[in-house]
């Protein structure tokens, strides 16, 4: 079944990239529209209640704020909410997040699970990202809220990680952006590598199903096939969008 959240005023909610924490909107109105597309997600059954601490969430954004080296990302206040409230009620045990740049998205996938606000534990948090100066930085400021070091950063090509990895993968979020000429392209391969290792039940998270829809055609008719996944949810809360499908 293929659903889809807007909120009201996608279009018009965007952020400044160099800003990611700078507030756009109340943080009851922030709240209220996270909630409305967690409705949908429950309804779609990708998640089982839309439950999550917004206190536990603030503890974890306020310390990245203060911590981290993040040079830009086009991760919205909302985007950043709504993937640390998916992670802290799927509880997924084994995390794999590709392409993760400066380890922003990382942290959003793995917050639930590790560093101040954790509220569940986890088995495997990975976080893979191909170029090594980057991986580097991202290890450095995942340490600066997880320096027991419960998640791990990995400098490799998330297409080569994915066909090797001995585990169950639960939750996959999928951001890489490849060579320049397949893009965003590459989710579809990164998810081909994995697609056997998700159980019945595995999430896959893809950010920019609006404004990379083009690249993401094949992605995206891949997730919304029924025979590959029981459900998927475009969900847009701003002018990227991220789909998030349940096998
Ligand atoms: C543009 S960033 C994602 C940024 C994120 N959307 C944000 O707004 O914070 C995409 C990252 O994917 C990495 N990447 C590209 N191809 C990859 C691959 N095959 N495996 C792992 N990482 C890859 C790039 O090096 C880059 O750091």
């Amino acid at each position: 079944m293929v659903f889809e959240y807007r909120a009201p005023d996608w279009a018009q909610y965007r952020m400044d990239y160099r800003r990611p924490f700078a507030q756009l909107e109340s943080i009851e109105n922030e709240i209220r529209v996270v909630d409305e597309a967690l409705a949908v997600l429950v309804d779609a059954n990708i998640l089982p209640h839309k439950n999550y601490d917004p206190d536990q969430f603030l503890r974890f954004r306020q310390a990245v704020q203060q911590t981290f080296d993040i040079p830009w990302t086009a991760i919205s206040p909302r985007v950043q909410r709504l993937l640390w409230a998916i992670n802290a009620i799927a509880q997924p045990r084994t995390v794999l997040a590709a392409g993760i740049f400066c380890g922003f998205t990382f942290a959003l996938n793995i917050g639930a699970a590790a560093g101040p606000g954790a509220c569940y534990q986890a088995n495997d948090l990975v976080g893979i990202e191909i170029k090594p100066a980057e991986a580097a930085r991202a290890e450095q400021n995942i340490r600066q809220i997880d320096p027991e070091g419960k998640a791990r950063v990995v400098a490799a090509d998330a297409v080569d990680f994915l066909r090797t990895y001995p585990n169950e993968v639960s939750l996959l979020y999928l951001d890489a952006d490849g060579t320049p000429e397949k893009g965003k392209g590459i989710y579809l391969e990164i998810l081909e590598a994995g697609y056997n290792r998700i159980p019945s039940g595995g999430i896959v998270l893809a950010h920019n199903s609006v404004n990379a829809r083009r690249r993401l055609e094949d992605y995206l008719a891949y997730v919304r096939d029924p025979v590959r996944f029981r459900a998927s949810v475009n969900v847009i809360l701003d002018p990227e969008g991220l789909e998030a499908s349940i096998k």
